[in-house]
């Protein structure tokens, strides 16, 4: 829905200006990949890293967000995709408030990443596909659902009974059963200052 009655306000004060504020760009890092692959750690790991360094970040956390603003929302596809497009307004106002904005969304669906992606500047989304292997995120089952779904009591259970579409060209991908914790940080922030945000 548009309502022609409203129109876009402007400020003075924009991202430029925030941006030099803080000392450093504003971005998303988009991590992307199925329950229990490791999104919500490596990304903990990199807010770490990057706070210790003095930037400004926000970590949006499927689970998290789906106990407030998503609260009301399931896991058909049509909810995941409305889950995703609040998560891409509100990641879209944090990056225009000045933030790193890192974020662990399973985000199955190719359609509804670049629904996402939409609500981004260019060259500010940066897609991190977590490919841990469905067999190593299942064995760990840190949450007991894998168990679940596999009984039929959890239904659209990504990687079980729904789809996940791997990303075809993510900037960055990273297995957590191959890789050290500290490594894949290490990788993210080489990536993150290659392209000129940090
Ligand atoms: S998304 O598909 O809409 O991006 P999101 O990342 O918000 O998913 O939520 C995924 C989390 O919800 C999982 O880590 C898991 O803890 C929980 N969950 C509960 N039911 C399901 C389900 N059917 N499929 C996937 N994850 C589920």
């Amino acid at each position: 829905m548009t309502n022609t009655d409203i129109k876009w306000q402007q400020h003075d004060i924009g991202l430029s200006n925030r941006e030099a504020l803080f000392g450093h760009n504003s971005a998303v890092i988009w991590f992307t990949g199925l329950s229990g692959s490791g999104k919500s750690t490596v990304a903990n790991a990199l807010e770490q890293a990057l706070v210790a360094q003095g930037k400004h970040t926000y970590l949006l956390d499927g689970d998290n967000v789906r106990h407030g603003l998503c609260a009301d929302l399931g896991f058909s596809a049509e909810d995941r995709t409305e889950n995703l497009r609040r998560v891409g307004a509100v990641a879209g106002l944090m990056v225009d408030a000045g933030l790193l904005v890192l974020s662990a969304f399973i985000s199955p669906y190719r359609n509804q990443r670049e629904l996402v992606k939409s609500f981004i500047p260019p060259g500010k989304f940066i897609e991190v596909h977590i490919a841990t292997p469905l067999a190593v995120c299942e064995q760990r089952d840190v949450k007991g659902l894998y168990k679940k779904a596999r009984a039929g009591e959890i239904s659209h259970f990504t990687g079980i009974s729904d789809p996940y579409e791997a990303p075809e060209a993510a900037d960055l991908v990273l297995d957590t059963s191959a890789t050290p914790l500290q490594d894949s940080v290490q990788q993210l922030l080489a990536l993150l200052k290659q392209r000129e945000i940090i």
